[in-house]
């Protein structure tokens, strides 16, 4: 086992202890960090929730999570036991004031217990309506004047638009430094987005050729083969441009499209991206049709299993017009990026599950070859697939092995599990060492999430003003709607769908 540096004494509140996150990612990626040896020496886990639960069912629910959703299933000889040991809940209403003792009386226990003042992290992993509140009462504890030790985690969706996205920020900073506010996005905590750093700015060969001069355009694509999975409720609020492209998608994009950071410093990585985010052009009213298309899935087959449409869904309007896919078309207004078009799609029910982004070069300056020998001549791409799938891949022309010049494109591709062999840390693990740590680099600052829903505002007040006239408008196991063809089709270009393995 390898020797590293474990983070200070730690205790982790999480909100919404008794639900689905924490269930299904929190408690896992706790677990797995335990097992290889991250965790604090000395560390607690509290789930705070409604639900009544005595610490023994509690941590029973937790180890059927576990064993359904953890990358290492199971007790893991004896080890769950030894976790399980540092996990409690405590039954508490948001809403009360007084129960929020509970947390105080616990940090009091263990400070005594350890002997040293640890970190303290609340993790609010609740419904986006709570989270004022929350934060308020956790703001007026005193044990939140440590600016230092004391941390509030707050996962998206971040507001609702512009506007409760900036109050939320407002409300948070009277109770909070920026500092203590860990805004999370769990698409940068993927080992395959991080890479997109390392592969751009630890390698001299790709950034001389990463921009306008040499790239045609961009794809990054986000396809879900999933439909709701239960949560019609939060996604009639939401919609796939406020679910996904919002936030992962737009993180994305930064990394690919930012400029080099001159240190790994957070705030410098963070300020390269907010400038990403300020560049990209407007989308005026008149003009979203151009560059926006949404889809609502129909009912229909996914592999080989009947579904019911989106309108069906428990929890949806039947009428609802709320977006399952969303395409965008966006500009970014620079010196690197002028002219070349990002298109950005995701979507509910795609055919395949594949989350990756593809650079489409130039053609070649000049054929010299005689057209025989290049009928299959294509322009270089270098594809970075984050998941399912992990690698990265440069096509590029070969001749191909025979007594006559003819050319094939043919891929080099990097892929993660053969190159190391285990597997890759979740995001959430990831990132939740990172909060221990007090590293703020893969999260978002106030002013990003802000910037970010300034991108997207005028196309979510359009499609919210215009009622869309063909809807459901894609069958599940498609790659959405038709119009998502046209949107690249108009430039010349169609989407890339990767094959799978
Ligand atoms: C979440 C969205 O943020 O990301 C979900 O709310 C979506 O709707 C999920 O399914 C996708 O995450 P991943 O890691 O499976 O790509």
């Amino acid at each position: 086992m390898q020797i590293h540096k474990r983070p200070p004494a730690s205790i982790l509140f999480i909100f919404g202890g008794s639900g689905d996150l924490n269930y299904r990612k929190l408690t896992p990626a706790l677990y797995n960090l335990f097992l290889d040896e991250w965790m604090p020496e000395q560390f607690a886990i509290a789930g705070l929730g409604r639900t009544p639960y005595s610490d023994e069912d509690y941590r029973k629910h937790l180890l059927e999570g576990i064993s359904k959703f953890s990358r290492r299933k199971g007790e893991q000889n004896g080890h769950w036991q030894d976790f399980s040991q540092h996990v409690n809940y405590i039954s508490l209403d948001a809403e009360n004031p007084a129960d929020y003792k509970k947390i105080t009386e616990l940090v009091a226990e263990k400070e005594k217990e350890w002997g040293v003042h640890p970190s303290v992290i609340f993790y609010l992993a609740v419904a986006p309506q709570l989270v004022p509140n929350i934060a308020t009462r956790l703001g007026e504890l005193e044990l939140c004047n440590d600016k230092h030790c004391t941390r509030i985690v707050v996962e998206k969706p971040f507001g609702h638009d512009l506007k409760s996205a900036h109050e939320l920020n407002e409300l948070l900073s009277t109770k909070f430094t920026e500092e203590q506010i860990y805004r999370i996005d769990h698409y940068l905590g993927k080992e395959t987005v991080q890479n997109i750093l390392a592969f751009r700015f630890a390698n001299a060969l790709f950034e001389p050729v990463w921009n306008r001069n040499f790239i045609d355009f961009i794809q990054i694509t986000a396809a879900e083969s999933v439909g709701l999975e239960g949560r019609g409720g939060y996604y009639e609020n939401a919609g796939a441009l406020r679910d996904m492209v919002q936030n992962h998608m737009l993180q994305v994009l930064c990394m690919v499209a930012m400029e080099a950071p001159v240190s790994f410093d957070p705030n410098e990585i963070r300020n390269k991206k907010v400038d990403v985010l300020n560049a990209i052009r407007r989308i005026t009213a008149d003009k979203v049709h151009e560059f926006a298309v949404r889809g609502q899935y129909s009912k229909g087959w996914m592999k080989g299993q009947q579904v019911v449409g989106y309108r069906e869904e428990k929890g949806v309007d039947p009428n609802s017009n709320i977006d399952t896919y969303a395409a965008v078309k966006f500009y970014i207004d620079n010196w690197r990026w002028q002219g070349v078009p990002f298109y950005v799609r995701t979507g509910k029910y795609l055919h395949q599950k594949a989350t990756n982004i593809v650079i489409q070069f130039k053609e070649a300056p000049h054929y010299a070859f005689p057209a025989e020998a290049a009928q299959t001549w294509r322009p270089n791409r270098l594809t970075i697939s984050i998941q399912p799938e992990m690698d990265i891949r440069i096509r590029f022309q070969a001749k191909r092995p025979g007594q006559t010049m003819t050319l094939d494109p043919v891929d080099m591709t990097f892929n993660y599990d053969t190159a190391n062999g285990e597997h890759a840390p979740e995001a959430y693990e990831t990132l939740l060492l990172d909060v221990m740590e007090g590293d703020a680099t893969l999260f978002m600052r106030g002013d990003q999430v802000d910037a970010a829903w300034r991108v997207i505002m005028p196309i979510l007040e359009t499609w919210e003003n215009r009622t869309p006239q063909d809807f459901p408008n894609y069958a599940p196991d498609s790659w959405g709607p038709d119009e998502a063809d046209v949107l690249v089709a108009r430039d010349g270009h169609s989407w890339i769908n990767l094959p799978t393995k």
